[in-house]
């Protein structure tokens, strides 16, 4: 099937985040966004028929989450990723960071470490900090564009600091690495030998690119299982992040109750109407379409990496994995972080993601979101281009 991933959809005026809000994100509206994690291509046909049958309907109560609903999640898990999950661990949020919110407030109290591996997905830190926890970093180690954990320093941190929390980001947003399941047990055990419990970010599980597979870090010591919450969506997935629907798994009976408190206490619990529909209709039958947009999103890693190589070979890319978002090395350049995005802003006339927002280990990179039609992200590069030109 043709899902021409090619075509151009105009966003603007959409109240998108991405494309409607330069002006207040970037300072100027001519620039290319390329930023905020969501996808310029249409949800599969499945979920748009679902939620238009739904519209037609035209009641709009108050909403359940069915059994229909949690089977469409289990069965995606378990034929995707063999993941097996009872239904009564699936707890519902509004988002995945919402989601880590909630948890934080629900298991730890104000003043308690938490670990995070920067450079990464940037409210990590303000989940942590906004609610009053300590943060600890456990930085990772890079080499020519690579990374990998540094199990030794976080061995150390474990000892020192006592941390009974890590939040991990499986796979890593923005350095694109999809870990092994070596590492990923190394570090289970590491958990398990200090007491430690983990949040398991794992809402780019469904980008994962051949040879490379995804491991759900709750299943990889059976120790693991009760001591891990696992955050998954199909947000980033199927291009519906506006539906604000994510899943926490949580197997720890304690765990689930804590967290179905704290919802109750700030009032929330409930999905709206659309995002179940979009959820069920996504994992039952989006498969096939996924299946075609990670050889597309593979097709435009492919022809950023070639485009480097031959036009500017300054500027590198670290290796894609997983995720739809592309890591860009420009230390070559010599400049400043501020100058940098000021450069990447005013000459290139990109809107991007700058590295230090990633935390320690960001200085020098800038992320760039691949999912897009190629044509789009070949503008891109030829604004690029003509900005190095210029220097
Ligand atoms: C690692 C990671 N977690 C969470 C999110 C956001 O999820 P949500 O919109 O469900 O809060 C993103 C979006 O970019 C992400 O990359």
């Amino acid at each position: 099937m043709d899902y021409s991933f090619d075509t151009i959809i105009e966003r603007r005026n959409t109240a998108s985040s991405k494309w409607d809000n330069l002006q207040a994100r970037f300072g100027r509206d001519d620039v290319l966004p390329l930023w905020v994690a969501d996808m310029d291509f249409e949800a599969p046909k499945v979920v748009i028929d679902a939620l238009r049958e739904r519209v037609e309907h035209g009641v709009f109560g108050y909403t359940i989450r069915t059994s229909a609903y949690q089977e469409a999640i289990r069965n995606w898990f378990m034929v995707r990723h063999q993941y097996a999950l009872e239904p009564e661990w699936l707890e519902y949020s509004h988002g995945v960071v919402h989601g880590l919110a909630m948890m934080i407030r629900a298991v730890t109290q104000p003043g308690d470490a938490i670990v995070i591996q920067q450079p990464v997905y940037f409210p990590f830190k303000t989940v942590v900090e906004r609610q009053g926890r300590r943060l600890l970093v456990n930085p990772l180690l890079e080499e020519a564009g690579r990374y990998q954990m540094d199990l030794e320093h976080l061995e150390r941190l474990f000892q020192n600091e006592k941390p009974k929390w890590m939040i991990l980001c499986s796979p890593h947003n923005p350095i694109g690495r999809v870990w092994s399941k070596e590492e990923l047990t190394a570090l289970a055990k590491l958990c398990t030998a200090y007491d430690v419990s983990v949040l398991s970010d794992e809402i780019h599980c469904d980008f994962v690119y051949r040879p490379h597979q995804h491991h759900p870090f709750a299943t990889l010591l059976p120790e693991m299982t009760d001591r891990t919450v696992t955050f998954v969506a199909p947000s980033k997935t199927f291009n519906i992040a506006g539906l604000h629907t994510a899943v926490v798994i949580i197997p720890n009976e304690q765990y689930r109750q804590q967290y179905r408190d704290t919802l109750q206490e700030a009032f929330m619990g409930d999905p709206d109407v659309f995002g179940p529909v979009a959820l069920e209709a996504a994992y039952r039958g989006g498969g096939e379409w996924l299946d075609a947009l990670l050889v597309y999103l593979e097709g435009n890693y492919d022809f950023l990496r070639e485009f480097l190589r031959t036009e500017l070979p300054d500027i590198s890319v670290s290796p894609l994995e997983g995720t739809y978002l592309a890591w860009l090395d420009f230390r070559k350049l010599g400049m400043t972080d501020e100058s940098l995005k000021d450069w990447m802003i005013s000459k290139a006339r990109l809107g991007l993601n700058t590295g230090e927002t990633f935390g320690v280990g960001g200085s020098g990179f800038q992320r760039m979101n691949l999912g897009c039609p190629r044509p789009i992200l070949a503008d891109a590069l030829v604004r690029l281009s003509e900005a190095v030109q210029q220097l």
